[in-house]
């Protein structure tokens, strides 16, 4: 099979399993399930889910509010969930080895955690998360505002690929080599999942957008509306821009509010073609739509970061295939070190600001995410940029970007293509 080429483009809308509300305790069980990936009358897919399905259940919390999630570990293999995104307590933060012992089969682990920050964000296994995810641990978390934007709909839209047997099994191919030298894991059937298939044509709606793929980097055009983009990463933009070029690395999230004109549908652009992600049909007609101007959302009270009294320091991503050579022990390193060094890369006093240059001394590109904490993209003339958890570096490009560590506990930093993490890609910082 030739995995440059999609097996097919989408064809009926997908949807994802109804919403958990956190406000008691949930249960979240990872457990064998049977996805439908292909269409009907094709098979099924055996895969791994939360509460019988894949993506697993929506969280949705109110902002400010406390998580209770009963973790239950029904599937044959260890494992772990990390929050991703959430500025939570460091116990919680679901990494094996670092922040807590892997689960065990047949075990349950509680995770009690507050949610700072409102926002899209997302939840997935992180004990080889390059084969979890892939199997499909993962589910949408959304952190409500207490005051929203006022729209019609709120619809969480998972950008996911998956690579695929011609008999609808999962290509048991996780972990080879050529994957996690090169661009890792990529899927011969891409699709956008939707939590609703219909809107009405009027109606202002808020699309969620997560790239949950353990790889494949998503170029997304949207048509059927004229909106705005309105969050990155779960956080607001001061200034809403059109949604053109929508790019997503591993694990980011945008947030777009869109006046429906006709049915919105989602375009991977590739090099070569383009392909359909799905579509979410246009059923009747708003009788009074939302007329008033798409507004920012209302704005996160974070930390101000200290640009003076910044620590200077520099990450250098090596490796890979045509990445010549380094002095780490596997395929990809982070500053001659492959892996998990015995003592963190860096110590930051709690609060302090770092202004870190990402610099990819490779021919791959990477979304480089840090555990626990956002951070501002820096632009070219020093100005403070996107507000971010995971930051896309292109091939041979560098990237700074100011942090304001004032979440204590020890925090991992790694590339989230999944396969480039696994080897080597990965460090960790502890803040006190
Ligand atoms: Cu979304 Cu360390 O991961
Ligand atoms: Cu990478």
């Amino acid at each position: 099979m030739n995995r440059r080429e999609f097996l097919m483009a989408s064809t009926a809308a997908v949807l994802l399993p109804t919403p958990g509300r956190a406000a008691a305790p949930l249960r979240l069980k990872a457990e064998p399930v049977n996805a439908r990936i292909l269409p009907e009358p094709k098979n099924l897919t055996p895969m791994l889910g939360f509460n019988g399905s894949t993506p697993g259940p929506e969280i949705r919390v109110p902002q400010r509010e406390r998580v209770s999630v009963f973790f239950e570990n029904g599937s044959e293999r260890r494992s772990a969930i990390h929050w991703h995104g959430i500025h939570l307590d460091n116990a919680m933060d679901g990494v094996p080895n670092l922040t807590q012992a892997a689960v065990e089969p047949d075990e349950t682990f509680h995770y009690a955690f507050d949610v700072p920050y409102a926002g899209t964000y997302w939840y997935h296994a992180h004990h080889r998360s390059w084969e979890q995810v892939a199997r499909g641990l993962y589910g949408p978390l959304i952190v409500e505002e207490p005051d929203p934007p006022a729209v019609d709909r709120d619809i969480t839209v998972v950008l996911d690929d998956w690579r695929l047997e011609r008999n609808g099994s999962l290509h048991e191919s996780f972990g080879n080599r050529h994957d996690f030298s090169h661009g890792g894991r990529m899927g011969n059937v891409a699709r956008a999942l939707f939590s609703r298939d219909t809107v009405r044509r009027g109606d202002r709606i808020r699309l969620r957008l997560i790239n949950a793929a353990t790889a494949r980097i998503f170029a997304v055009s949207i048509d059927g509306g004229n909106g705005k983009v309105v969050a990155h990463d779960g956080m607001p933009l001061a200034e809403p821009v059109p949604p053109d070029d929508l790019l997503l690395a591993p694990a980011q999230r945008t947030d777009v509010i869109l006046d429906v004109t006709g049915p919105v549908s989602f375009t991977l652009r590739t090099r070569q073609s383009s392909y359909g992600l799905g579509t979410i049909a246009v059923s009747g007609s708003n009788p009074a739509p939302i007329d008033t101007p798409i507004r920012p959302l209302p704005p996160a009270q974070v930390p101000v970061p200290d640009p003076n009294g910044a620590a200077r320091l520099t990450l250098v991503m090596q490796g890979g295939a045509m990445g010549g050579h380094h002095g780490g022990s596997d395929f990809w390193a982070f500053n001659d070190r492959s892996g998990m060094p015995e003592a963190p890369w860096y110590r930051f006093s709690r609060g302090e600001t770092a202004r870190i240059t990402l610099r990819n001394d490779t021919a791959f590109p990477h979304g480089i995410h840090l555990h626990g904490h956002h951070f501002h993209e820096i632009g070219d003339h020093g100005a403070l940029g996107h507000y971010r958890d995971t930051t896309l570096v292109d091939p041979r490009q560098s990237r700074d970007i100011l942090c304001v560590f004032d979440n204590p506990g020890k925090w991992l930093l790694h590339c989230h293509t999944l396969a480039h993490q696994a080897s080597g890609m990965k460090t960790w910082v502890e803040v006190a």
